[in-house]
């Protein structure tokens, strides 16, 4: 049998929803209301947001891939709290669902592959800061407006790791980024086209791959050669 989705959400047999639930429910737990696509879905108040879609007779066959690990950043919605104005971006397999929520998934964002972030591109760590440069040359253009960390499920410091990159200090850059999953929404926001997600894991990778100089060594180096730093003898 094939589903096919509207949106991402498709009915199935309530025998099959039932078996998807995997997880058992305390006693204690009320049963809640939220509104997903438009759609009413009831469930325990302890359940995920993919799980009260699950336990309610639907399933999921975009917009998911890890199925509740947190680690995969297919779930990307859009959540808005009964009683609030505001919108706020999470992971549906991580958020618990809350009475009068409303859910909408953000779906198909289109993955960039027009640079070139192949690793051995960098052949000495010296070069490091030019190569930066060189595969996101929009870096240096950021705007401070915040986008990025508004946008990110993960509650990462998005704007401070395009800031350490171009500041030269790729290790605290690709730190910075160490609980991304890669969602994209960062890069679907960013006015500037940095696509920060992918700076954050090419910051990662270089440094891992080719540093033979720690970083702070190199940037204070580099502060050296362009004489912004006084030397105490
Ligand atoms: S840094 Fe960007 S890609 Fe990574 S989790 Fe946050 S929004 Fe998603
Ligand atoms: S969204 Fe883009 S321009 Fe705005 S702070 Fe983040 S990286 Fe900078
Ligand atoms: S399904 Fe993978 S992060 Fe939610």
């Amino acid at each position: 049998m094939t589903w096919r989705v509207m949106r991402g959400l498709v009915a199935i047999p309530t025998t099959i929803a039932a078996s998807a639930s995997t997880v058992e429910r305390s006693m204690a737990e009320t049963t809640v209301t939220i509104e997903v696509e438009g759609q009413a879905v009831s469930a325990g108040s302890s359940c995920s947001i993919v799980e009260a879609i699950w336990t309610a007779g639907f399933t999921l066959v975009t917009n998911v891939g890890c199925l509740g690990q947190g680690v995969c950043g297919s779930c990307r919605v859009m959540v808005n709290r009964a009683g609030s104005s505001a919108i706020e971006m999470a992971l549906a397999c991580e958020t618990l669902v809350e009475a009068g929520m409303r859910v909408a998934f953000v779906a198909h964002l289109t993955p960039r592959s027009d640079r070139d972030l192949d690793p051995r591109r960098v052949q000495s760590s010296w070069e490091l800061a030019s190569e930066l440069t060189a595969a996101f040359p929009e870096s240096v253009d950021c705007r401070h407006c915040g986008g990025c960390d508004t946008a990110c499920p993960r509650g990462i410091a998005v704007q401070r790791g395009v800031e350490l990159a171009v500041e030269g200090q790729l290790g605290a850059a690709g730190d910075q980024f160490d609980e991304c999953v890669m969602c994209g929404l960062c890069t679907e926001v960013c006015p500037e086209s940095i696509d920060p997600n992918h700076l954050g894991l090419w910051a990662r990778r270089v440094t891992t791959s080719s540093f033979v100089r720690p970083a702070n060594l190199l940037r204070r180096l580099h502060q050296l050669e362009r004489r912004e730093l006084t030397v105490e003898r």
